[in-house]
C-alpha cells in the first residue's frame, strides 16, 4: 500500500483524502477568522500580490483549484467579471461557503466541482489560468494532481501556486517552526475549539516541499518557464509556471 504524509504521520495514501475533508469540515465555519487571527491579517496581503502575478487582463477560463471559502475566487470574479470561473473544492462545507459569499455578491455564473484535483474529470486543454492557494499541501497524489493541472490548461496556459515554506533564516525558522507547531494549535483551540485540526496545519506546514522539489515536480509533468518568487516575509512563495 503506498503512503503518504499525514502532518508527522505516514499513512496510506487511501486514507488521506476522507481525513483532510474532516479536517477542513471541521474548521470550516471559523477558517475566515483563523487565517486573519494565525496570519496577523499577512494572507490578505499575499493574496493580493497573488492575484496581481495573475495577470487577469488576457484571461477567460480560470480553474481555481482547492478555492475553499472562496477568497481567491471572489477576488477574481470582483477584479474582472467577465472571466469564466470554475471553483474546485472536495470539501462541502468549504465550497458551500464559497457559494453563499457569490451569491451575497450577486454573482452566479459560477461553475462548482466538488471533487479533488486528483480526481476532477478534467476537460483538456480548457483553462487559461489555474490557481492553487494553500491547497497544494493537502493533495493525497501530489504529481497526479498537477498532471491534471497541466493537462486542463490551454497551450500558452499559466499555473499559479502559493503555499507556505518555512524561513530561510535559521533563528527565524526555529521561532517560525515553535509558532506553527504549539502557537497555532492553541489558537486554534481557543477560537475553533480545534487543537487537533490546527495541530495538522502547523505539521503538514513543517513536512511540506521545499520551493526548489515544487518546481522540479512543475517542470517533470511537463511545465515550462517556471519562476519562484518568495514573498517578503519568507513563510510563503508563488510559483509561476508556464505550459507551452
Ligand atoms: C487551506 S484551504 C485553502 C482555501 C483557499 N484557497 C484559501 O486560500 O483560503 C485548503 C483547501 O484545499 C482543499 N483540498 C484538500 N484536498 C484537496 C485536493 N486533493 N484537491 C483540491 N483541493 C483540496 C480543502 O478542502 C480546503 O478547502
Amino acid at each position: 500500500m503506498e503512503k503518504t504524509k499525514f502532518g508527522y504521520k505516514e499513512i496510506d495514501q487511501k486514507d488521506k483524502p476522507s481525513k483532510v475533508n474532516q479536517i477542513f469540515t471541521s474548521v470550516s465555519n471559523r477558517y475566515d477568522l483563523m487565517n486573519d487571527i494565525m496570519s496577523f491579517g499577512l494572507h490578505r496581503f499575499w493574496k493580493k500580490q497573488f492575484l496581481r502575478l495573475c495577470n487577469l487582463s488576457d484571461k477567460k477560463n480560470i480553474l481555481d483549484v482547492a478555492c475553499g471559502t472562496g477568497d481567491i475566487a471572489l477576488a477574481i470574479k470582483k477584479q474582472k467579471n467577465s472571466i469564466n470561473l470554475t471553483c474546485l473544492d472536495p470539501n462541502k462545507e468549504m465550497i458551500e461557503i464559497c457559494k453563499q459569499k457569490f451569491l451575497n455578491s450577486g454573482i452566479t455564473d459560477i461553475i462548482y466541482e466538488n471533487s479533488g484535483m486528483e480526481d476532477f474529470k478534467l476537460l483538456k486543454n480548457k483553462y487559461d489560468l489555474v490557481t492553487l492557494v494553500f491547497g497544494f499541501r493537502n493533495f493525497t497524489n501530489h504529481e497526479k494532481g498537477l498532471r491534471n493541472i497541466y493537462d486542463c490548461l490551454e497551450p500558452g496556459g499559466l499555473f499559479l501556486l502559493m503555499d507556505f515554506k518555512k524561513p530561510r533564516n535559521e533563528i527565524y525558522s526555529t521561532l517560525f517552526k515553535n509558532y506553527t507547531l504549539k502557537i497555532i494549535p492553541k489558537i486554534g483551540q481557543i477560537v475553533a475549539d480545534d487543537f487537533e485540526s490546527y495541530k495538522y496545519l502547523g505539521e503538514s506546514i513543517q513536512t511540506y516541499f521545499l520551493p526548489e522539489q515544487i518546481e522540479e515536480m512543475c517542470l517533470d509533468v511537463g511545465f515550462e518557464c517556471t519562476k519562484i518568487v518568495n514573498l517578503l516575509e519568507d513563510v510563503a512563495t508563488i510559483h509561476i509556471a508556464r505550459k507551452l
